[in-house]
């Protein structure tokens, strides 16, 4: 196998310092531009063929190996959250309002640092790679948009990787999972129509609130009472939003929420339920609801495949490893975009330290992970690509 560490080892704070260069200007969703601009340029230097504003901001890389080969697809996500940042650290966000809350500094960075080692192997790469960095993950459009702009065009790509840093999962350990690992997510507005009036006088209106009140509880029955046992799904109600006074009953109220399940055809059935119990409910107590339910992700389904030859990659290249085979989140994903276009495989490495105060969950204003989860990830990554595109590379031993 191809051996990295002396690599890795000579660039690691390299690749650190450029994690907290991204953590310290954090950019949202289809606003990656200075982001992209350091992609573009170190892979640029890097001697790769650079496609920019693919999908808004998003930018394709392609290491073209001298013979030929598979095309693997590595993707990584650039943008941040609208999070004021609490954390106290000399690379802590210098834009108000705006976090790097979920690592995707650290996966901008894993992906160029995979960049960097293989292309250091060009002259025995036989096949290609092709670098996805996507714009607006968080949000769920990025890869959609990039897939709609082309970045599986030209050429296609026959296997698709991706790792998220994780802080549920402490460092030194990964998370690789067969089939469903992340949710389908869909986002949900319910907008209740009543007649406002006076306080004092609720007989004369058709009050949204207590009808929204109303929703939301008969809401919780549909996991406990629809969903079979055995499967997993969530409702949850995540806004409500109604009137603006002591003395006035609004005319109307909105909730908004999430969706989660594994399968489409539960996700179908978690939307028919909401909508009948809100439609139902808001109709016995004189109001109107509306119900617009929108697919934010599909889920992210691994190939087992992909995953047993990435597992027998792991426990070659990095044996102290703790590889975790059953972890699902209804967390979401839209690189299950990538891997629904071409099968793959999609892990966690975990990035959280305890002792160090690092295992602040994704999104949170303190969230951080040990940056010892970035060339971890990076062996990991650049060796699970090499077993493909580097002759000699596969493991010997497949369990
Ligand atoms: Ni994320």
């Amino acid at each position: 196998m191809t051996d990295f560490k002396p690599r890795i080892a000579a660039r690691q704070d390299a690749w650190i310092a450029l994690r907290r260069d991204l953590h310290r200007h954090p950019e949202l969703g289809f606003q990656e531009v200075r982001t992209a601009g350091i992609v573009a340029t170190t892979l640029h230097n890097l001697g790769l063929e650079v496609q920019t504003g693919v999908g808004q901001t998003g930018v394709v890389a392609l290491l073209e190996g001298a013979a030929d080969g598979p095309t693997v697809l590595v993707r990584a996500d650039m943008d941040a959250l609208p999070i004021q940042e609490e954390n106290e650290v000399p690379y802590a966000s210098q834009t108000a309002g705006v976090m790097h809350a979920c690592g995707h500094d650290g996966h901008t960075t894993i992906a160029l640092a995979v960049a960097e080692l293989l292309s250091a192997h060009r002259a025995e790469l036989a096949g290609r790679v092709k670098f996805v960095f996507q714009p607006a993950e968080e949000i769920g459009r990025g890869a959609q948009a990039m897939i709609a702009a082309g970045a599986l065009q030209a050429p296609v790509p026959q296997v698709s990787l991706g790792l998220h840093l994780w802080n549920e999962v402490s460092v030194g350990a990964v998370a690789l999972v067969d089939g469903p690992m992340m949710a389908a997510a869909c986002d949900m507005t319910i907008t209740i129509q009543g007649r406002g009036g006076h306080g004092a006088l609720p007989h004369e209106t058709r009050d949204p609130i207590v009808a929204g009140c109303q929703i939301v509880s008969a809401l919780q029955t549909i996991v406990s009472r629809n969903v079979r046992p055995t499967e997993v799904a969530v409702v949850s109600v995540t806004e409500f939003k109604a009137g603006d006074s002591f003395n006035v009953i609004p005319a109307s109220a909105r909730l908004r929420g999430t969706l989660r399940a594994f399968r489409t055809e539960m996700i179908a059935l978690l939307e028919e339920r909401v909508r009948a119990v809100s439609e139902e409910i808001a109709a016995a107590l004189g109001c109107q609801a509306e119900v617009a339910v929108e697919q934010v992700t599909l889920p992210v389904i691994n190939d087992t495949g992909v995953n047993e030859r990435l597992a027998a990659v792991f426990r070659a290249v990095a044996p102290d490893v703790r590889l975790i085979r059953n972890f699902q989140t209804m967390a979401a994903e839209d690189m299950s975009y990538f891997l629904e276009a071409v099968p793959g495989a999609f892990f966690f490495v975990g990035s959280a330290n305890p002792q160090r105060g690092l295992d602040y969950p994704h999104h949170h204003p303190r969230f951080d992970f040990d940056e010892a989860a970035i060339p971890l990830a990076a062996e990991l990554l650049a060796t699970a690509v090499a077993s493909y595109v580097l002759p000699g590379a596969q493991p010997e031993r497949a369990e």
